[in-house]
């Protein structure tokens, strides 16, 4: 028998499969709470059962709360009770199905590489205990805060599914106090103060509609958002197209160039477009030459069904709107963190 979870203060009605643990059933649901060891034994998951019946695994009980006798409910362990009967509870901090909590966590340094002649590529780790834990939607940021108070907002370039590893990359800007002080602060010590997740400009692939054709047109270490929602994407299976631009000044300033090639090479969906603006100081260079919004321009006539992500300079990314726009792209088809940080007056 399927029995129905209510939450209190929440509205609506959940279902539980049958023999799910009620921290089981709101898990699969999207729901996050509280939890440690799942086993009935730190007591961290309790709740109160304002009404029905269940049975909890360890420690045994049996506890059932008619509607006459509620008196504020009966504290139960999430993690090891079952209902046996449509059930109303009440959960201290739970959160709904898609709500992440902002943090701020000092999270472990474990390397540093330099990918090419001024981008880092640098891997955090994020704290392992449960309360600290921390959730991002692939696309997001993080802002590095340095001692002295100052912040510097980076996008996180791995996918939620690599878990407590992040990783980040990071242009060097010799002339930018800023950068040479956030460099220096993390070659120097062995963590660092992290504020996550931020941002709006994310996907979540289970929101996606199969049929979408996806643009990602990405400026230099603008790739580390795409990397992170393409990687998402994949991790997940989902094959909707995939169009990669990535435009740089020149072929060197590409980094880790071989793994959108193997995405494109091992997934018949992904096509990757490296553009290069000045092939003059690029040697050798093969591949298309310009700019990446000229690119996109050139290889879709039409944006029906298209969505774009465009991480680059608000110059870049309105221009790529206002280009589109002549081709019947709407701006609700268009992402990127650029319309947070950088909002234009609206046009008149
Ligand atoms: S998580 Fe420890 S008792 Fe439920």
């Amino acid at each position: 028998m399927a029995w129905s979870i209510e939450l209190e203060g929440l509205g609506g009605r959940i279902i539980a499969e049958p023999d799910e643990t009620l921290y089981e059933t709101l898990q699969r649901h999207g729901y996050r709470m509280r939890v440690s060891c799942r086993n009935g034994v730190c007591e961290i998951c309790e709740i109160q059962l304002l009404q029905g019946e269940i049975e909890q695994r360890y420690p045994k009980k049996h506890c059932c709360v008619t509607a006459v006798d509620n008196q504020g409910g009966k504290p139960i362990l999430a993690c090891t009770s079952r209902p046996l009967s449509d059930v109303r509870v009440k959960i201290e901090g739970v959160r709904p199905p898609g709500v992440l909590v902002v943090k701020k966590l000092r999270c472990d340094i474990t390397s540093i590489e330099k990918l090419n002649s001024d981008v880092y590529r640098v891997r955090l780790q994020l704290p392992a205990t449960g309360s600290l834990a921390a959730e991002f939607y692939a696309g997001q940021y993080l802002d590095i805060l340095l001692p002295d108070g100052r912040q510097a907002s980076f996008s996180i370039g791995s996918a939620p599914e690599q878990g407590r590893d992040l990783e980040l990359h990071i242009r060097h800007m010799p002339d930018s106090d800023m950068s040479c002080a956030i460099l220096e602060c993390l070659q120097n010590n062995a963590s660092v103060q992290i504020e996550l997740p931020k941002g709006t400009c994310y996907l979540q692939a289970t929101k996606i509609n199969p049929q979408t054709r996806l643009i990602f047109a990405a400026a230099s270490t603008g790739f580390a958002q795409v990397k992170s929602v393409v990687e998402h994407l994949l991790a997940n299976q989902y094959s909707n197209p995939i169009y990669l631009y990535w435009g740089a000044r020149i072929e060197e300033d590409l980094y880790l160039e071989r793994l959108p090639e193997q995405w494109a090479s091992d997934h018949p969906h992904v096509h990757f477009i490296p553009v290069v603006s000045q092939p003059e100081h690029s040697p050798g260079w093969q591949g298309r030459c310009g700019l990446i919004n000229d690119a996109i321009l050139a290889d879709f006539d039409s944006f029906e069904g298209v969505e774009i992500f465009a991480s680059g300079s608000p110059a870049m990314v309105y221009a790529l709107l206002d280009s589109c726009e002549t081709r019947g792209f709407s701006a609700s088809q268009m992402h990127s963190d650029v319309f947070a940080y950088a909002p234009r007056p609206p046009k008149s």
